[in-house]
């Protein structure tokens, strides 16, 4: 088991709930925080504004590559400038799906996102974090929930942020997103063959986090 510098790996299905149980664990742990799909839409909203299509892959590529983009807490800045409310509409969700089918945009942020991992340790959220950017992450865990819960809790945090939302359109997008993330070719969403999956549709975030701090204490434990 790799203890040099550990990572714990959260992927799950669009608003499962991984980010806001990643960071509250990072927290805890006083570790890093990836949040792997920000980058895939930071990719998506970029190439929108520079008028790229979703389908030239080379270009997306060197897009991807050249990112100029900087975390601060919870804001996160293009060409330093505040891009936060941009990236999280569904528009720039649905795009970030679209563009991150292309596995040369992929293998561009590879690094980008290995590069998030600095003492004293990485908790990541993502699709593929366990399967193929850290295989060799400490804890896996593969978070679900039902398309109801995960709807209702995205149409919440949209309403908190003054957007407008619609439930059943919420569904239908998530849906929609979940096929085309779970069938690409490349690093589709999937559990790790040694993740632990964690149905969350009845839990709170606290008694989720809760669960996987225990699990990260029971593996560092048995691995001393
Ligand atoms: O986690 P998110 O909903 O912000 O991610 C937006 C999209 O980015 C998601 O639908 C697919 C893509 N993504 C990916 O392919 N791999 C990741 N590790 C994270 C996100």
């Amino acid at each position: 088991m790799n203890l040099t510098i550990p990572v714990i790996a959260i992927d799950g299905p669009s608003a499962s709930g991984k980010g806001t149980v990643a960071r509250r664990v990072a927290a805890q742990l006083g570790f890093h925080y990836l949040e792997s799909g920000a980058l895939y839409r930071l990719v998506a909203l970029s190439s929108q504004r520079q008028a790229v299509a979703e389908d030239n892959e080379p270009r997306l590529a060197e897009l991807a590559a050249k990112l100029n983009i900087r975390f601060q807490g919870d804001h996160i800045y293009l060409e330093n400038q505040e891009v936060t409310p941009d990236l999280y509409t569904e528009d720039c969700a649905r795009r970030a799906s679209t563009i991150a089918r292309s596995p040369t945009v992929r293998t561009a942020l590879l690094e980008r996102q290995r590069d998030f991992r600095v003492p004293p340790g990485l908790v990541a959220d993502g699709r593929d974090m366990g399967t193929v950017v850290f295989p060799d992450a400490v804890l896996k865990v593969f978070l679900t929930a039902s398309v109801a819960a995960r709807a209702q809790r995205r149409y919440k945090q949209l309403k908190e942020k003054g957007f407008d939302a619609n439930l059943a359109a919420l569904s239908r997008d998530l849906e929609a997103r979940d096929a085309q993330d779970a069938n690409r070719a490349v690093a589709p969403l999937k559990p790790a063959s040694d993740a632990v999956e964690l149905g969350s549709t009845d839990l709170s975030i606290e008694e989720v986090a809760a669960r996987i701090l225990a699990w990260w204490l029971e593996r560092k434990a048995t691995s001393k």
